[in-house]
């Protein structure tokens, strides 16, 4: 089958990955009604285009902490890409060098943050899981630094992990030919196989779930790289995260693994953005399948956006050369999108090119005052 849209790669993926694999890859929280609405509530705003604009030459490149990017496309971390592929993050990491844009990788990657370096030069964030063992996490950030990683994702929507129940049913663990590398000298690369999710057990072993906004400023005494932090749904959370010094927002739902019935990434965006008062970039991940969901993002003005689970498939169809191509048909649907919306620069996206739900009940209520 020819691949012609990046959705398609789910269901090429699922036939060739083992079914805890890819239950682990694709499944949500719970009932998975953040998974869904994820989605939805892309399909539920709607263009206003402008036409008869020369748009001969488009611009997709921006700029993301000062680091310059060919398209506001950037790669989210997900953890254990070696299940996906033999050559996991770093075929993940080739491909997005190749595309001219950023590769976020996971703290739980199953390549290192020095193999990850060694595929060359590349713009890459590391993304930071907080162990209770603080000496682990400052050995960590070391290392990434000195891999020439450009800022910190800090995540910060998992004290515990969500509950997916398909992880359960399956007693999900990584397997045992595979390490979290990062960790592997630690002697933390491994997951117990137990009578749930592996992985749940994992985070309730490490990870140090009494984080907090004071441990955003303890970071920024240990590192000098830039934190972003990711996981932001409300105002109040950008204002505290700005007041602790964070260097950007990710507006996510964690790809709706976390907080079942939370909104839509999409549909927190402006709230956010609110609450960040152009202080910091903000920018968003979750559901993004489409160039024009990317337009929609930036119309409601977030700086760019991050793509989780296409990457899994697209490297679990066709390794490297599958995440080149999935980033290359995001690419061609934005340029298409900017087109036949009449923008030829990421700055002439403006929120007037977009209708949202909120949008449509006031043109509404304002047409019945008429
Ligand atoms: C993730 N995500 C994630 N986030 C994070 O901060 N650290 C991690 O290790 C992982 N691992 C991970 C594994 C898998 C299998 C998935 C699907 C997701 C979340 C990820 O960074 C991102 O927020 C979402 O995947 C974005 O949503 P979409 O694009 O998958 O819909
Ligand atoms: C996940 C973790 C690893 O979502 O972030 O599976």
């Amino acid at each position: 089958m020819e691949i012609t849209n990046v959705s398609e790669y789910e269901a090429l993926a699922k036939q060739r990955l083992p079914k805890m694999v890819y239950d682990y890859y694709s499944s949500g929280a719970e009932d998975e009604w953040s998974l869904k609405e994820n989605r939805e509530a892309f399909s539920r705003i709607l263009f206003r285009p402008r036409v008869l604009i020369d748009v001969s030459n488009i611009d997709m490149s921006t700029t993301v902490l000062g680091f310059k990017i060919s398209m506001p496309i950037m790669i989210a971390p997900s953890a254990m890409q070696k299940m996906a592929h033999p050559e996991g993050e770093l075929a993940t990491a080739r491909a997005a060098s190749a595309a001219e844009t950023i590769m976020t990788l996971s703290s739980w990657s199953t390549c290192s943050v020095e193999e990850v370096n060694s595929t060359g030069p590349g713009i890459r964030f590391f993304q930071l899981y907080v162990y209770k063992d603080r000496s682990i996490v400052r050995q960590l950030l070391r290392r990434a630094e000195r891999a020439g990683f450009k800022a910190i994702a800090l995540t910060v929507d998992t004290p515990k992990l969500g509950r997916r129940e398909a992880d359960i049913k399956n007693r999900f663990t990584l397997p045992p030919s595979l390490t979290l590398k990062n960790f592997e000298d630690l002697d933390l690369g491994k997951m117990d196989k137990t009578n749930d999710s592996g992985l749940a057990a994992y985070v309730a072993g490490q990870v140090d779930c009494s984080l907090s906004w004071k441990d955003v400023e303890w970071l920024q005494t240990v590192t000098s790289l830039p934190i972003v932090v990711k996981g932001v749904l409300t105002t109040h959370a950008a204002r505290l995260a700005i007041e602790a010094g964070a260097a950007g927002i990710i507006v996510s739902n964690h790809g709706a693994r976390q907080l079942d019935y939370v909104p839509a990434t999409i549909s927190c965006l402006e709230e956010v953005i609110k609450g960040a008062q152009g202080r910091v970039p903000v920018f968003l991940d979750g559901g993004v399948r489409r160039g024009t969901d990317v337009f929609k993002a930036l119309a409601l003005g977030a700086s760019g956006v991050f793509i989780g689970r296409p990457v899994l498939f697209s490297l679990a169809v066709d390794g490297e050369a599958g995440v080149r191509k999935m980033l290359q048909m995001l690419r061609d649907e934005l340029e298409l999108t900017m087109a036949l919306s009449g923008c030829t620069s990421l700055k002439e996206i403006t929120r007037n090119h977009v209708v949202t739900e909120a949008d449509k009940y006031r043109l509404s209520w304002l047409s019945s005052q008429i």
